[in-house]
């Protein structure tokens, strides 16, 4: 359980909350490239830590990431006009560069240099791995992006999709870090947990009660859950946490695809699920990626599954299946199919840390052994918001973005052997290789 008062240390992310700072020494992954696919395109709104942006591409494809509201008196910029390298707002005319400088104010006389004294609030962005980056920090001088392995990948070796889920983004990445949960959210009365990986399925629901271990790193923490498997030998997943808001848990089988995903905060209680597929050696091939389409897999929700897009943030991501219908759960399917009742994989997920409401109140709950990783994950990031408040100490990895290049992994042990030790080149994502997962 946490204390009322770390909870809200926890969970708030809005500018001054000292979780809010914590977030604000990242780059953020905020739209895909496609979602402001054409120069001088419509607007985007974007809310991100609480604070309300607008998105736009410029004539020249620079990305703009402003202040929704004007400089002028506030109208909102997303229903600007993008053209000739910049956004004007339709309001009085003002209009702002990618980088929020005021180059034109039609409603003053032509002789007026007032809008050189002008400057829209807007934040450095970056395009990469197709993606749009932001950085909402105060740093004059941003990092480089974090070095993640899918970055320096091309857009072959690639899939991304995101989902907007209605709850902290806490909790949301409690769910990704919790490997105990697969035994029971994601069983089928088949027998299977979604892994595609006959003996995975069985070691899961063999052994519903794996053994955790976890270590912090320089960059988040190292979570090990160790299961019985075939006489003699463990099966070990490995994920790792990497500040503030990544997950990269184990790959299945033969050289395999591999998965990162981020819980970035919009606000308090909205969190955008991106989610990246990749192969470090090769295309995905056409099978693969029309599976995560259709919303197989590894947990999307796949495509025409979304409403229809509306003008909020996020808009576009929206899941049909939601609260609003139960997330199609039934006592029928619970019966016959699906241990949860719910037939989507991605929603036997959202069910739960949706349900628990907006923010959990951890003074609630009772956790066991099982919640190792977690409790290690809420420690490191508590400790990194009282540092930064209490003694200005950067949060970890916030200036060492070489520390991203790393993976997550999954092996069988034989007894007595050291997960730590024994997976150290597969977490080293080291280009040109691809260890096996299980
Ligand atoms: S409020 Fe934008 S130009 Fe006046
Ligand atoms: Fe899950």
């Amino acid at each position: 359980m946490l204390s009322d008062e770390d909870n809200e240390l926890l969970t708030r992310v809005g500018p001054g909350t000292p979780m809010g700072e914590v977030l604000r020494h990242y780059w953020h992954p905020v739209l895909l490239s496609s979602e402001l696919a054409e120069p001088d395109g419509p607007p985007l709104r974007v809310r991100l830590l609480g604070e309300d942006l607008v998105a736009f591409r410029d004539t020249s494809g620079n990305v703009g990431m402003l202040d929704i509201h004007c400089a002028h008196r506030g109208a909102p910029l997303v229903y600007g006009r993008n053209e000739e390298g910049g956004l004007r707002c339709v309001y009085h005319g003002w209009k702002y560069d990618a980088c929020g400088n005021c180059v034109d104010m039609p409603n003053e006389p032509p002789t007026s240099r007032f809008h050189e004294k002008i400057k829209q609030l807007a934040y450095p962005c970056r395009e990469r791995g197709g993606v749009i980056w932001t950085y909402i920090g105060r740093a004059s001088a941003p990092p480089d992006l974090p070095a993640l392995e899918w970055l320096g990948l091309t857009d072959s070796q690639r899939y991304s999709s995101k989902r907007l889920q209605y709850c902290n983004w806490v909790q949301a990445l409690e769910g990704e870090i919790d490997q105990s949960h697969v035994s029971f959210a994601h069983r089928r009365l088949d027998g299977t947990t979604g892994s595609g990986r006959a003996n995975v399925d069985r070691y899961r629901t063999v052994d519903t009660h794996p053994h955790f271990e976890a270590l912090d790193t320089e960059y988040g923490v190292l979570i090990g859950a160790g299961r019985r498997a075939e006489e003699g030998s463990s099966y070990w997943r490995i994920t790792q946490f990497v500040m503030p808001f990544w997950a990269m848990t184990g790959p299945y089988g033969e050289n395999p695809t591999r998965h990162n995903r981020a819980w970035v905060p919009m606000d308090d209680d909205h969190t955008m699920m991106l989610s990246v597929t990749f192969h470090p050696l090769r295309d995905l091939q056409e099978a693969e990626i029309e599976k995560m389409r259709r919303g197989g897999g590894a947990g999307y929700v796949g495509e025409g599954k979304f409403l229809p897009p509306n003008a909020e943030p996020g808009g576009a991501w929206r899941p049909k299946v939601g609260r609003e219908n139960n997330y199609l759960w039934s006592q029928d399917l619970q019966k016959t199919q699906f241990y949860s009742g719910f037939p989507d994989f991605w929603a036997q997920d959202a069910a739960m840390q949706e349900g628990m409401g907006p923010i959990y109140q951890r003074r609630k709950e009772h956790l066991g052994t099982s919640d190792l990783g977690i409790i290690r994950v809420r420690q490191r990031l508590l400790g990194a918001a009282k540092a930064l408040r209490d003694d200005g100490t950067p949060p970890p990895a916030a200036l060492q973005p070489e520390l991203y290049s790393v993976r997550g992994a999954a092996v069988l042990l034989s007894e007595g052997e050291s997960w730590v030790d024994a997976t150290t080149e597969h977490r080293a994502a080291i280009p040109g290789t691809n260890p096996a997962g299980v």
